[in-house]
């Protein structure tokens, strides 16, 4: 076995505890298979995961980060998930600029009842990182003032 075929991605799934949160309990409950990869993180609204967010979780030596969201027009908040294509558009294309590929990062709509997309999102993108290869800036250190805080 070479290494390339031992190389395991980790990703960050940040997603909202309304729906994509439940999404991923669901596919659990059904006992659906899919990557072990996914870290799920959840959050209160998609929105609320920052650029700080996304840019520290790469720094922290994520391969792949997905945000996942409720639907459009199902946002509990109202309005978080219109703002998050805002957001990752801008750090998609953040992303290319630093030379590092953008399709890293992923949004993606996911219902509470969509337990079975949320393990084919998991499994196509764990996929796809598994393919780009481990993260060009994964295992470089940081300086301390280079380090994104998150501050109130
Ligand atoms: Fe789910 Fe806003 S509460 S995206």
């Amino acid at each position: 076995m070479d290494s390339k075929s031992q190389y395991e991605p980790k990703i960050i799934a940040f997603c909202c505890n309304w729906c994509s949160y439940a999404g991923a309990d669901l596919a659990g409950g059904m006992r659906l298979k899919y990557a072990s990869n996914i870290i799920p993180i959840r959050v209160m609204c998609s929105a609320r995961v920052s650029p700080h967010f996304i840019i520290r979780a790469f720094q922290d030596g994520a391969d792949g980060v997905l945000v996942a969201g409720c639907h459009i027009g199902d946002c509990h908040y109202l309005k978080g998930n219109y703002i998050s294509i805002k957001r990752v558009a801008i750090l998609r294309g953040l992303i290319d600029f630093l030379g590092f590929s953008g399709e890293r990062l992923r949004l993606e709509w996911i219902a509470g009842s969509e337990g079975d997309k949320y393990a084919r999102v998991a499994d196509e993108f764990t996929e796809l990182i598994r393919k780009l290869g481990p993260s060009p800036i994964k295992g470089i250190p940081f300086r301390k003032d280079n380090i994104v805080t998150c501050r109130p």
